[in-house]
């Protein structure tokens, strides 16, 4: 089965309640970015819209942070009603910390632990920690900014990590994140990705529920 999780960086902040009706009628999940200025040259939203949204939320929080010492802020996104978070592996190394470690601090917060590389990383980086996450985020465009292209080596980045994890035996899911669209999403899925992140072919579809469904893979109804 395959998820779609709409970022929310590409939707209507004007209009934020039609935007979470909209998320709790038809997507999987709701993808938050959380940006630093630092770690990213951009900064996205913090815990006062995040106070703002989370009770009118109905699917899972999956908060994905691109912010330096991503260790310092678990606990308060986990309190906020995050289910998944994840960091950045290159953030983790520049904090001098292991991100096993890091992984765990996110289990004892009682959420899925993700972990995300961007694509100039290479994905065996990713290999020791397999056991102790639920999830990997690889990046199809550079973290940073919404409707970016889809970076086309990352069909065989996730074909990679895919063989790794089921070589293994392991129940790990892959998401991808940036610039995936209506018409590169069965692609993606087939090469082994099972969460879509998607924010400009979500929140700028005349028909969101209809590009939800495609991404997902779920054939239009003739109605
Ligand atoms: C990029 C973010 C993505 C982004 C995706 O740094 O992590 O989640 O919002 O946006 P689209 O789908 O428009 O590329
Ligand atoms: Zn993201």
């Amino acid at each position: 089965m395959r998820l779609v999780a709409p970022s929310l960086l590409a939707a209507d902040f004007m209009h934020l309640d039609k935007e979470i009706e909209m998320i709790n009628n038809y997507a999987d999940i709701l993808h938050l970015d959380i940006m630093d200025g630092t770690f990213v040259p951009n900064i996205s939203f913090g815990f006062s819209v995040i106070d703002s949204i989370w009770k009118a939320v109905k699917k899972p929080m999956d908060v994905h942070l691109m912010i330096v010492h991503p260790e310092k802020y678990i606990k308060k996104f986990a309190e906020k009603g995050a289910s998944m978070i994840s960091f950045h592996l290159e953030a983790a190394e520049a904090a001098g910390i292991d991100p096993g470690e890091i992984l765990d601090m996110i289990h004892d917060c009682g959420c899925k632990a993700g972990l995300a590389i961007n694509p100039d990383i290479p994905v065996d980086k990713l290999f020791p920690y397999l056991e102790k996450a639920d999830y990997v985020l690889l990046m199809s465009v550079f973290a940073g900014f919404g409707g970016q292209k889809f970076i086309e080596e990352t069909f065989d980045r996730v074909k990679a990590v895919r063989a790794e994890i089921d070589g293994r035996g392991l129940d790990v899911s892959i998401q991808i994140d940036g610039g995936v669209t209506i018409l590169n999403a069965d692609e993606i899925a087939e090469a082994g990705v099972n969460i879509l992140v998607a924010g400009s072919a979500v929140f700028k579809s005349e028909d969101p529920k209809q590009s939800m469904d495609i991404i997902r893979g779920v054939k239009p109804s003739a109605e």
